[in-house]
């Protein structure tokens, strides 16, 4: 496609997207000075922290079209909605979004509705938005987020409906430009996709196999990060602990840590996901010798019996799981440790849920994300016969609620009294004259102070605990 110009865009990356976005840019004015306002754009992100991080890219890319962020969806001349598709109740709750959108749609006919997403790599989603959802103007994939601004150009230049989505990724482009959601900290992709096929999961199909991203890149981004203001960065990828797994000469996840740690301004590092199978004893040394990286691990349980996990390929046992969590309570023993844990698992039984409240009040996860297990349209799992009953589901749901509420609170509670370093994110939602923070443990603190402390790491003494959060006190 050239432009009025006949200029040739560039046939590499990025470069190419910085062609379009100066292309978009310029057709973007044309359209505001028509439509006589400046024109803005909104993004709402369903789903994981990969998603949000695809978000900033795409902010990124808009803000730099020269778009305006808009906090109001129902006021934005360009909508864009990244999708999720882990569960069935997130792919409803966007169909009845989008609908109540298409009301809304007629106050703003000029409106340019984008979707993209996990949710969209799923041809049946495509089809349903493309029959049943006139407005939404731009479709696209995970796999080409990097590409808004020249799909964005496509649709202003022909005015037509432009979908763009590939079954499997391409090369991993780097340089793209990206907007952080909060100065101070920072998801950073150190790989991208999932090659473990839990028989339950979406993931791999929608996120297509495991690449991992260059060190030097990754480094380099946080070094970036760093010299813009940010403290904390939290290395993102399905499963961190296979970092580097099929590439030639790749350091492993732990010594990428170490390397992390070694960039100056980074006070603060966190990651997600570890899968319990590929957790190394180097992961736990690493952590235990150094001073920046949080004591946090979420390790997904998803089910404390060994027939259902292996039901589930998740390759590891209930008794494999006690003893690499026993391993780091043992000598982490400031980490919490979080879990994901999915009930109504096809033939489930209520011993199966036994084994999975043993493993709770064993380990005594300082917190937990509990699912109804939800069928995903070409995974193995979807297939299996015996699905549990709604009514069995839910009074076994809340057997297994109960138990994790139990043990956070417990665990929640050890802390009172203890000084903790707490990086404050912004003013507390419920009452104005506190602010908001986290500390090293992923627990949340609130204590008086006012919005100079934004983005800053405070000594904070923990006075008192209010179920799953504190109000501490600044030194
Ligand atoms: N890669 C991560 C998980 C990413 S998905 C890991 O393996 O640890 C986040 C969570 O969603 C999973 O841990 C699982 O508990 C839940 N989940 C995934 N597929 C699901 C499904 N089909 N039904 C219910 N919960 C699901
Ligand atoms: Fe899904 Fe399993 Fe991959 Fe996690 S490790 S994303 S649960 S397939
Ligand atoms: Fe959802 Fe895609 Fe993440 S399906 S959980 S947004 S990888």
């Amino acid at each position: 496609m050239k432009d009025q110009t006949n200029r040739i865009p560039p046939a590499t990356e990025p470069e190419r997207q910085y062609y379009y976005i100066d292309l978009a840019s310029g057709l973007l004015k044309e359209r505001a000075g028509r439509l006589n306002h400046s024109l803005t754009f909104h993004v709402t992100t369903f789903g994981c922290q990969m998603n949000a991080k695809d978000s900033e890219k795409m902010y990124g890319i808009m803000d730099r079209m020269g778009l305006t962020y808009c906090e109001e969806e129902k006021d934005a001349d360009i909508v864009l909605f990244n999708t999720c598709t882990i569960r069935d109740n997130a792919n409803q709750k966007f169909y009845g979004h989008l609908g109540s959108l298409n009301d809304k749609n007629h106050r703003n006919p000029g409106r340019i509705v984008m979707v993209c997403g996990c949710m969209m790599q799923e041809p049946e989603c495509v089809k349903r938005i493309i029959e049943g959802y006139r407005i939404v103007n731009i479709i696209f994939g995970t796999h080409n987020i990097y590409k808004l601004a020249e799909l964005m150009c496509e649709h202003l230049m022909s005015g037509r409906f432009v979908s763009d989505v590939w079954d499997r990724p391409g090369e991993i482009v780097e340089d793209i430009p990206s907007r952080l959601k909060y100065p101070f900290k920072a998801g950073v992709n150190i790989m991208y996709g999932c090659n473990n096929y839990c028989t339950y999961c979406i993931v791999p199909y929608v996120r297509g196999p495991e690449r991992s991203r260059n060190a030097k890149d990754v480094i380099c981004e946080c070094e970036k990060l760093a010299s813009e203001g940010v403290k904390e960065v939290m290395l993102l990828g399905q499963n961190v602990n296979s970092y580097g797994n099929g590439i030639k000469d790749c350091i492993t996840f732990p010594e990428l840590l170490k390397e992390v740690e070694r960039v100056e301004g980074i006070e603060r590092i966190r990651f997600m996901t570890s899968h319990p199978k590929d957790l190394s004893d180097d992961l736990i040394n690493v952590m235990k010798g150094s001073s920046k990286i949080c004591r946090h691990i979420h390790l997904p349980l998803q089910s404390g019996s060994s027939r259902i996990l292996k039901a589930m390929n998740r390759r590891y046992t209930k008794e494999q799981y006690l003893e690499l969590a026993k391993k780091i309570r043992d000598e982490l023993p400031q980490t919490s440790i979080t879990t994901d844990i999915i009930v109504g698992f096809p033939g489930e039984t209520s011993e199966d849920i036994d084994d999975t409240i043993d493993v709770i009040k064993q380990v005594s996860f300082d917190g937990a994300f509990t699912f109804v297990y939800s069928p995903r349209t070409g995974t193995p799992a979807a297939s299996m016969p015996g699905r549990p009953s709604g009514e069995w589901i839910k009074h076994e749901f809340d057997r297994v609620l109960t138990a994790v509420q139990e043990e956070s609170r417990k665990r929640a509670g050890l802390f009172t009294g203890s000084i903790q370093d707490v990086l404050v994110e912004g003013i507390s939602e419920q009452d104005p004259s506190l602010v908001s923070g986290r500390m090293s443990n992923n627990l949340i603190v609130h204590f008086p102070a006012d919005a100079s402390l934004i983005g800053k790491i405070c000594d904070v003494k923990l006075i008192d605990c209010r179920g799953f959060y504190y109000i501490g006190e600044r030194l």
